[in-house]
């Protein structure tokens, strides 16, 4: 889609939030970024100065772009979105100024599957467990570890099949699962089978894997009635966003023995992980690194600047992000 073309001599860029260091540096060197400060005072101080000059905010999923922020860049064209996940920018709110805003799909789908299926293995195998285990001088001691679960040929559901989903049951149909998904929309083409509730689809099958989008959509979508559902032997996987499930009933039914084990690279109120899972040792627990590869996060650092020079030449995005449909042209 297009967007506003930045008025000639204006290329002024916005740093919105903490980035991957190079991207920082780069921001700084070559496009003279502006940094929007923390602070609350001195942003807003900031804000009323600098605020009409900015063309461009460059951001990731952490921090993301909300409505008073976009409200206070009058001249705002392109938000930058280092990260397939822009939840936390308002969409809505860039939309309906003509805004664009842009993500990083497909360069990080591999190692983001590659970590949801790192984590079933890990949880249903035990693994860190039992490093847990030999490290702890307990092997000579007590002897051999409790048994594990099979990961291969086991029942999978999959929340959530765009890229990342996909890129998922591609891994684990290789090992001879059984997929089935739940999506917002039916997908045809699919080989996989469709289930219309994320509860039917947590009751059919071992493992639920969580790949879907953030925001308020998907909030809790993954309920205390789907985590029933999935039962005492199931397992939860989740590389999507903490939003997506709910925690609390989450916590519970594993402190109750009213599920296996959870994988979770991701949770509600990063960096802060719950107290109560920190003792659970049938949970793996990953400080959100789905993405976080020397590869895909150059690729994904490449891809945002070319978003951002794409914009600042031509007005056009080359990765948006799609528009809610009132406001897209
Ligand atoms: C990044 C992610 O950690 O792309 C995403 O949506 O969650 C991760 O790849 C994140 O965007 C960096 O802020």
């Amino acid at each position: 889609m297009s967007t506003h073309l930045p008025s000639p001599g204006n290329r002024t860029v916005l740093r919105v939030g903490p980035l991957k260091p190079s991207l920082e540096r780069t921001l700084g060197e070559k496009y003279a970024a502006l940094v929007l400060p923390e602070e609350s005072a001195e942003r807003d101080a900031f804000l009323a100065s600098h605020g009409r000059d900015v063309v461009a905010a460059v951001t990731s999923g952490r921090t993301g772009a909300d409505e008073p922020l976009i409200a206070a860049l009058p001249n705002l064209g392109a938000i930058v979105n280092f990260g397939v996940g822009y939840d936390t920018t308002d969409v809505a709110a860039a939309a309906a100024r003509g805004i664009g805003v842009s993500n990083t799909p497909d360069v990080l789908t591999d190692c983001v599957a590659d970590t949801a299926v790192g984590l079933m293995i890990d949880v249903m195998r035990g693994f860190s467990a039992a490093d847990r285990y030999v490290r702890a001088g307990r092997w000579p001691v007590t002897g051999d570890m409790r048994l594990t679960h099979q990961v291969s040929n086991r029942h999978v559901g999959v929340i959530g099949l765009g890229r990342i989903g996909e890129a998922i049951a591609k891994r684990l149909n290789a090992f001879g699962c059984t997929i089935s998904y739940h999506n917002r929309n039916r997908k045809p083409a699919s080989p996989y089978a469709y289930v219309d509730s994320p509860v039917a689809l947590a009751r059919d099958v071992d493992v639920l894997v969580v790949a879907a989008a953030g925001g308020r959509g998907t909030r809790q979508l993954v309920d205390a009635d789907v985590i029933a559902a999935l039962g005492p032997s199931g397992y939860l996987i989740n590389i999507a966003r903490g939003s997506v499930v709910d925690e609390a009933a989450l916590i519970d039914a594993l402190a109750n023995g009213r599920l296996a084990g959870a994988g979770l690279d991701v949770f509600t109120d990063e960096p802060n992980v719950p107290e109560a899972l920190l003792t659970m040792d049938n949970v793996v627990l990953l400080p959100h690194v789905g993405s976080a590869t020397v590869e895909t996060r150059a690729a994904m650092e490449e891809l945002t600047l070319r978003n951002l020079d794409a914009y600042l030449e031509t007005g056009r995005l080359v990765t948006p992000v799609p528009m809610p449909p009132a406001a897209s042209s």
